[in-house]
């Protein structure tokens, strides 16, 4: 075909917006075609920004024309013009950086991982929230010392916002809060994401440099809606050092290096790395083996975060209700550790990479 605005139009006809009937040349989308020699420019005008379908439908525009006229420029000449520019309006607006804590197994430590980094970076001075998206075995509420705390709503533009339990400097929000401990959380899964997305979205954080995550253990459709929902920055995989756990350290790696996951990896920790006596802080005793994380560690080129040793007084303190962080002996010292490297790690991240994007739901 002979290239002409004509032309361009008919070849342009073959497309059609999702879920609408007309082409995108009867709905007006395109606009201001111009050709000079093989160069063609024109606009393509979608409602809002926030349209999923823009970039399909700029490639589908650039197949069509390049397929249909040889030797055409016109793969940097589509001007997105968008008629209104749009925010989702949530609780997570002005936090700066959303970091899971993540395992592939149950029960080697997260929780405990994820409330005393909390704790070391409110103690480095940031302004910190926690989120327990552990749906099914909330664990939070216990550990922060909260049990039978129920936090306030208020009424906003005739929305309910949840407003997060203070404590320790941290701003907390869990399932549990609403939960009796006893209770067991037998949900369907569409209840289960909804219930998360209500406790991350709803609450006003407020001004936050890092919420921190508790994620469910595994790798499941709670973390899908978690990345569908939030723009997370990175992920921290804590693992111990049995082979077991190990084992499920990679599973949890190639989860959110998935296409459909995608969310960078900060780091990893070692949990229960060797056990110390509490009588003899200084000996280290490696139980489980040593060094085989590390050896993870470099063959995905994953930085190991921090080392917590098994020590008598981290259960014994998570379990009255006071996050082992906020001391300063041997153990404290190696929490905030933990919060400094990550803090250190997050910066780099954000230098070296864009923002995490929240992924799109695909349906199909
Ligand atoms: N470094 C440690 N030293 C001693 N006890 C620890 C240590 N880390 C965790 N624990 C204890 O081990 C138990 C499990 O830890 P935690 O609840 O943090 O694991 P989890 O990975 O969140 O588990 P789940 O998969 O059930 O959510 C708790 O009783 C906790 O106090
Ligand atoms: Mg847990």
């Amino acid at each position: 075909m002979e290239l002409s605005t004509k032309a361009i139009y008919q070849t342009l006809q073959k497309i059609t917006y999702p879920g609408e009937e007309k082409d995108i040349v009867a709905t007006g989308m395109v606009q201001q075609i111009k050709i000079d020699g093989n160069k063609v420019s024109f606009t393509l005008t979608f409602k809002t920004d926030l349209d999923p379908h823009i970039a399909t439908i700029q490639k589908q525009c650039i197949d069509f024309l390049e397929q249909e006229f040889h030797g055409i420029d016109v793969r940097n000449n589509i001007t997105i013009r968008v008629l209104k520019k749009e925010r989702p309006v949530t609780g997570l607006d002005k936090v700066k950086n959303i970091v899971g804590v993540a395992s592939g197994k149950g029960g080697v430590g997260k929780s405990t991982i994820a409330v005393n980094l909390a704790v070391g970076l409110s103690k480095l001075g940031y302004k910190v929230g926690l989120l327990d998206a552990d749906i099914y075995g909330p664990s939070l509420v216990h550990m922060m010392g909260l049990d039978g705390v129920v936090p306030g709503i208020r009424q906003e533009n005739g929305k309910d916002v949840l407003i997060p339990v203070e404590k320790y400097g941290l701003k907390l929000m869990s399932i549990g809060f609403f939960v009796q401990p006893e209770q067991p959380l037998v949900w369907r899964g569409p209840m289960a994401t909804s219930a998360l997305k209500q406790i991350m979205l709803d609450p006003d954080w407020g001004v936050l440099d890092y919420l921190i995550i508790d994620m469910p253990p595994g790798t499941g459709d709670i973390h899908l809606t978690l990345v569908q929902s939030a723009p997370i920055t990175g992920v921290l995989i804590v693992s111990t050092p049995q082979q077991v756990a190990l084992a499920d350290v990679v599973k949890g790696i190639n989860m959110f290096r998935s296409q459909s996951i995608n969310v960078p990896i900060i780091g990893l920790v070692e949990n229960m790395a060797w056990f110390t006596p509490t009588e003899l802080p200084n000996n280290r005793y490696y139980i489980f083996g040593r060094d085989k994380l590390q050896k993870i560690a470099n063959d995905y080129q994953i930085p190991v975060v921090g080392q917590i040793p098994i020590v008598e007084s981290i259960a014994a303190d998570s379990d009255n209700g006071t996050p082992p962080a906020i001391k300063s002996d041997i153990v404290g010292q190696q929490f905030m550790e933990l919060a400094s490297n990550t803090h250190q790690l997050v910066e780099k991240r954000n230098k070296e990479f864009p923002p995490t994007k929240i992924v799109a739901i695909n349906n199909t």
